[in-house]
Parts: C-alpha cells; sequence; structure tokens
C-alpha cells in the first residue's frame, strides 16, 4: 500500500526505505546530539540504539524529557498486535522501552491489540488472536520488564479502560480521515475503521487514571507513526497532553528488502524458533555480498544493504568499536560473509536458548503484568438530567 508515495504503513512496509525522506512527510524531527545529550545528562549513559540512530526521529522528545526533569507526571506506552510468534523486530522497541522504565523509574502502559489483528487477518478465529497475545506477553516478561510498573491491556479484556476514551476520539475524526491516513478502502470491514480510536486511547488513558495531565512518551516503529498524527491533533480538544514519539527503524528481515515480518516467516527470526533453526536462518540470509568469496575479497561487500550487518548494528553488538571494524572488514573484503553469518548465527542461538529458559519459567507470573483490576478504569461522570 502506497502512503504518499511512500510505502509505509501500519500493516506494510519496507526495511530499507530513505528514512530522511519519510519523516519529512510524516512531519517528525530527526533525532539530534541535542536531545541525546539531554537524555544522557539525566541517565548518565547512553543507549546503542540511541547512538547509532537506530531511534532516528522523534516528536517533542526534548519536551517530555524536560517535563520529566522537571518533575511532572510521566509515562511510557508501547504495544504490539499479536498476529503470530514474537519476532526479533518486535521486540526491538521494547528493548528500548524497558532501558526506559529501567533508567527513568516509569509506568510503562503496554496495549495487546487482539481485536485489531482478528480485524485485520484474513482467516482464523478471534480466540486464536486472543491466545497469541497470552504468548507473546511471554517474551515482554522473558526481556525483564518490571511487572509492578508494567500494565499490559488486552484490548478485548480491558476495554472497560479504553472504552470511554475512544468514544470521544471517535467523533473527532472522519472516515475521510482515516481514509487518508490509514489508506482504507469501501472494502475494508468496519473493525478496521474503528479500531485506530482504541491505539489512540492509550495514548491519554495515564491523565485518566492518575488524575492529572500525563505526559506519554511512544517507542515505537515508526511504521507506528499514522496512528500519532491524528492523535496529536485531536489531544488538545479533548483536553490532553499530546503524547511525544520516539521511531525506530524497521530491522529487516533476512531476505532481500522488506521488514522482518510475521507474514514472511522464513527471513525473520521468532523468539520461539530453536536455536539451531534460527542459526540455519542466519547461514541462508541474503547479504551484501559479493557472488564468490574472490570477488568479495577484491571488491568488498555493502553492509549498507545487508540485513547480517544491520542486525549486528541494530540489536546483537554493543561494542561500537567492533561494529566499525566488522563494517570496514566487509567494505575492504577482509571479511566473508559465511565469517560474518556464523559469527551473527551464534550470538542469535545464544540469546534464543537464554529468552527461552526466561520465557518457560515467565509462565508462572504473566498474571502480574496485566493491568486487570490494577487501577480505577476511567470514570464517567453522571450529569445531572433535569426534566424538560
Ligand atoms: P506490531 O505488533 O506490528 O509491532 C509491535 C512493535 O514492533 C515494531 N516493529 C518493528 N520494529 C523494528 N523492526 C521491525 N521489523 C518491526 N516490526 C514491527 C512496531 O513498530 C511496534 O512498535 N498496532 C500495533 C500494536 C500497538 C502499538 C501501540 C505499537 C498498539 N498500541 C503503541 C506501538 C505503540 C501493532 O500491530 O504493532
Amino acid at each position: 500500500m502506497e502512503f504518499n508515495t511512500v510505502a509505509i504503513t501500519p500493516w506494510e512496509a519496507e526495511a530499507f526505505v530513505d528514512y530522511d525522506r519519510l519523516i519529512k512527510i510524516f512531519g517528525a524531527k530527526p533525532l539530534t546530539d541535542s536531545e541525546i545529550d539531554l537524555l544522557k545528562s539525566i541517565v548518565k549513559e547512553s543507549h546503542t540504539m540511541i547512538r547509532r540512530r537506530v531511534f532516528y526521529s522523534h516528536r517533542d522528545f526534548d519536551k517530555f524529557l524536560e517535563a520529566y526533569k522537571s518533575g511532572k507526571k510521566c509515562t511510557l506506552y508501547t504495544g504490539r498486535g499479536p498476529s503470530g510468534n514474537t519476532h526479533l523486530g518486535h521486540i526491538l522497541p521494547w528493548i528500548f522501552a524497558k532501558w526506559l522504565q529501567d533508567k527513568l523509574g516509569l509506568d510503562l502502559f503496554f496495549q495487546m491489540t487482539d481485536d485489531e489483528k482478528f480485524w485485520h487477518s484474513e482467516g482464523g478465529e478471534f480466540e486464536y488472536f486472543n491466545s497469541l497475545a497470552y504468548e507473546n506477553i511471554l517474551d515482554l516478561a522473558a526481556l525483564g520488564l518490571d511487572y509492578r510498573k508494567t500494565h499490559i491491556i488486552i484490548n478485548s479484556e480491558d476495554i472497560r479502560y479504553l472504552y470511554p476514551i475512544a468514544i470521544k476520539i471517535a467523533k473527532k475524526i472522519t472516515f475521510s480521515i482515516q481514509r487518508a491516513t490509514f489508506g482504507f478502502t469501501e472494502s475494508t470491514n468496519i473493525g478496521m475503521i474503528f479500531y485506530p480510536t482504541l491505539q489512540m486511547a492509550v495514548a491519554f488513558l495515564p491523565s485518566e487514571l492518575f488524575g492529572e495531565p500525563v505526559e506519554v512518551l511512544i517507542p515505537a516503529g515508526i511504521d507506528q507513526d499514522p496512528y500519532w498524527r491524528i492523535t496529536r491533533d485531536i489531544a488538545t480538544s479533548l483536553g490532553y497532553p499530546k503524547p511525544s514519539q520516539i521511531h525506530n527503524k524497521l530491522l529487516p528481515g533476512l531476505g532481500i528488502g522488506g521488514k522482518m515480518s510475521s507474514s514472511k516467516p522464513e527471513t525473520a527470526i521468532y523468539t520461539t524458533d530453536s536455536p539451531e533453526l534460527a542459526y540455519s536462518k542466519v547461514m541462508r540470509a541474503y547479504t551484501g555480498g559479493q557472488a564468490t568469496a574472490e570477488l568479495q575479497r577484491k571488491l568488498g561487500g555493502n553492509p549498507d544493504i545487508c540485513p547480517v550487518y544491520k542486525m549486528f548494528e541494530m540489536l546483537f553488538e554493543e561494542d561500537d568499536e567492533k561494529l566499525i571494524e566488522r563494517y570496514y572488514a566487509c567494505r575492504g573484503g577482509n571479511l566473508l560473509c559465511g565469517e560474518c553469518k556464523n559469527a551473527l548465527g551464534e550470538r542469535v542461538a545464544k540469546f534464543l536458548k537464554e529468552h527461552q529458559n526466561r520465557r518457560t519459567k515467565a509462565v508462572n507470573y504473566i498474571e502480574r503484568y496485566l493491568i486487570r483490576d490494577k487501577f480505577t478504569p476511567p470514570i464517567i461522570k453522571r450529569i445531572e438530567i433535569t426534566p424538560k
């Protein structure tokens, strides 16, 4: 689906897009040294995903940090549409959200949109998507998010938190706005047409729950941006602060082009893949290398278009110097794709082994993450009705 000539919507997105052009079209700002320094001045360290501009653009991230510094109530918000098992692209923003949660001590509201994925899918029972939500929560738990500060809303089960807010949002949004923003057509089912109000509602929920204007920061992939543009447009008129965003680039799949996506299982690495399967997927990956080892030595490879290199850069190499060494060794023809894939495959397999151990243990305590009765849902104030 084309969105303003750039193929990116919440449901379809490329990974090797022109990210600078994209944010111009979306009207977001590039993340600059000034926001990075501000964050560092607060948390006293930096994160690889920030230093390397994996999180590369934002709206009001600076204002959010200033609000935090001045002691205003702040929270985080992110989410997942459970359409299948979790893959490494999905956990990328969650790893960063966890880091922010730890460093800033903030509550994180996490939305599981089992309704969205049912409405969006071509087939499958609703119960399947609901069950997947619980599967996906195991990944959040395995990443070590703090359950005392993480509140998961499963749309179908916790709707009372969202519906009073969504009613008011829905009245502000026309079908023509929805169509222009999300590319909906006459044949889009009406569940999908209503759905965006629920994703927007969570951005306003903290203000309702804490009874004061709460600043909300949304760390998420750039593909989710269409929701936030509308959310920000209507926030003030509904009496809420505009939520801030920080956007990550999309981890590519292991094939040619395209983001890592649940719809392309052979080029995605799922957190549930056995370490052996994941290793073999990496060994079969497309790379930016030459056709033969000889040519690679002579001409060097191109890490800028290589999903294997991007996996190191975005998730699997902590050490900046080693990453740069890998980049130039590839460019200079001193690193062959086989070696590089083997190194990545081993790292991915090790990560999965550890993650899966934590995931298995998490089965016993996912309940603690659910919002359920942790808060009093937004109260609808009764208005005195005078008889006419
Ligand atoms: P979903 O399940 O498609 O994606 C969950 C999160 O993962 C990000 N993402 C990626 N990041 C890096 N590389 C990739 N290849 C990749 N693929 C997906 C997404 O940007 C997202 O941050 N409608 C949403 C669910 C949702 C939500 C939210 C997401 C509800 N409220 C608030 C973010 C913030 C969805 O289907 O996400």
